[in-house]
């Protein structure tokens, strides 16, 4: 095998790239940005690495959300909040239920490149390149504004700094206390039409706390009831700018992709031979890959073994995507095929992806019964199989938007006009994701209790 290099995928075949006219702008904003100082830190990466290694292991579990893509329009202080304590919410509940740390990393400050099923986009009989994030052009359906622009590198890469730093105040100054966590909930659960059948598990987590308070145990003696730690990811999919964000560590000597401490590969250019399996084999962050329905055992095992030659715990999370149908089908083969190898991966679940659909009004959406079936299968298999339910992935925010049909409130096809804000796939909105984690939590009770 050829050495590797941050730029060694550029001999690599690749897809889903823009075409920029205008090829000596964007040297120049690459030589910018691998100037300019790194997002995260190899340290916070490894930290992270640590706590994946014991998902690995089965001892926590792993919750990872946020935007389908993030958009520079939707940039502002109470998104960033809002869907930091949702992700925070879900996750008290699933500590609480799964009795285990839950590892949370956001889909935040970087989510902004698309892979796209079609080049174009056909409107009213008018064909125009496809929308491809805001890293890259822009969603307003003109030619000129699909026109891929170098300088929207930049602009991610400033956004993505300032939504870090929110994040990490956030983080350590206070939002996070587990006290306010749990009153949000208790709010969301009294005007839950489902009350009844959460109320239990938030009065629960009610009483642990007040318990704790009466022995002593308060922030001020334990500060992890006052802050967490809160990761970013995205899909690693335009690799000038994750190249340009790679930095060689100087305590290990290792490189990593500095844009988040978690990268991902999506569904569309995970070949074995292409430029994303050659860039990410060479970084040391942990990582991930999307498994659609197509997937082979071999196939499988191949790719595992190329992202992680050494077998280590942590390293690689597999995100299984196929479908509430299609699962239970494909995916026990799979898990057999791994465990019989004996490699270790993370098994996380996006049940968003296989379950995209149109609604007869017209709108790109996905129904939460689809979501919630695609997750108890998943928990059923790795059952039924042996091995451990390690994560869920969503696409998520934490405003009342209408995008998927379904959950306690009955969003209908006709309710989705209200509030449809997405530039591309539907999300769960708050009281949907608060939902599925009461729902979820059972599942994860459950897989914990038999393990
Ligand atoms: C995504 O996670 O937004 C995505 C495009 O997923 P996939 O690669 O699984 O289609
Ligand atoms: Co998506």
């Amino acid at each position: 095998m050829k050495p590797w290099s941050p730029d060694s995928w550029r001999d690599h075949p690749i897809v889903q790239q823009p075409e920029y006219p205008d090829q000596s702008a964007l040297k120049e904003v690459e030589k910018q940005l691998n100037s300019a100082p790194p997002l995260v830190f190899a340290e916070e990466t490894r930290s992270l690495y640590k706590q994946l290694a014991d998902v690995c292991e089965g001892k926590a579990f792993l919750l990872q959300g946020g935007d389908c893509a993030e958009s520079f329009s939707d940039f502002n202080a109470a998104n960033i909040r809002d869907t930091f304590k949702t992700l925070l919410q879900m996750a008290v509940v699933l500590t609480y239920g799964g009795k285990c740390p839950v590892v949370k990393i956001a889909r935040m400050a970087g989510q902004y490149a698309k892979p796209r099923s079609s080049d174009f986009e056909t409107i009213d009989g008018i064909a125009l390149p496809s929308y491809r994030g805001d890293i890259i052009n822009n969603f307003e359906f003109t030619e000129a504004a699909r026109i891929p622009d170098p300088n929207r590198l930049m602009t991610a890469y400033h956004h993505s700094a300032a939504t870090l730093n929110l994040l990490r105040a956030f983080a350590q100054g206070g939002l996070a206390d587990l006290h306010q966590v749990n009153r949000w909930n208790m709010s969301f659960v009294a005007a839950n039409p489902l009350k009844e059948k959460f109320q239990q598990l938030a009065d629960r987590i009610q009483d642990a706390l007040e318990f704790m308070e009466v022995c002593g145990i308060v922030s001020a003696v334990a500060p992890s009831l006052k802050e967490t730690d809160l990761y970013t990811s995205h899909e690693a999919l335009l690799l000038g700018y994750e190249e340009a964000l790679t930095r060689r560590d100087h305590l290990s000597g290792d490189w990593y992709d500095c844009s988040a401490h978690f990268v991902w590969i999506g569904e569309r250019t995970r070949q074995l031979d292409h430029a994303h399996i050659e860039f990410f084999r060479g970084i040391k962050n942990p990582i991930g890959v999307k498994v659609g329905p197509g997937m082979k055992p071999d196939e499988l095992i191949e790719l595992i073994d190329a992202l992680n030659p050494d077998n280590i715990p942590g390293r690689l999370t597999l995100i299984t995507r196929m479908g509430a149908d299609v699962l239970p089908e494909k995916l026990p083969a799979l898990v057999r095929k791994v465990q019989e190898e004996g490699r270790k991966v993370i098994w996380s679940s996006d049940p968003m992806h296989g379950n995209t659909e149109k609604a007869s009004t017209g709108y790109k959406t996905r129904s939460f019964n689809n979501i919630l079936r695609e997750i108890s299968q998943f928990f059923a298999v790795h059952k039924a199989e042996g091995s451990y339910p390690g994560g869920v992935h969503l696409e998520m925010t934490g405003q009342h938007v209408t995008e998927c049909t379904g959950g306690a409130y009955g969003l209908s096809d006709e309710d989705l006009a209200q509030r449809y804000r997405t530039q591309c796939d539907p999300r769960l909105n708050a009281d949907q994701v608060l939902e599925l984690g009461f729902l979820v939590a059972d599942l994860l009770k459950d897989a914990r209790t038999k393990a």
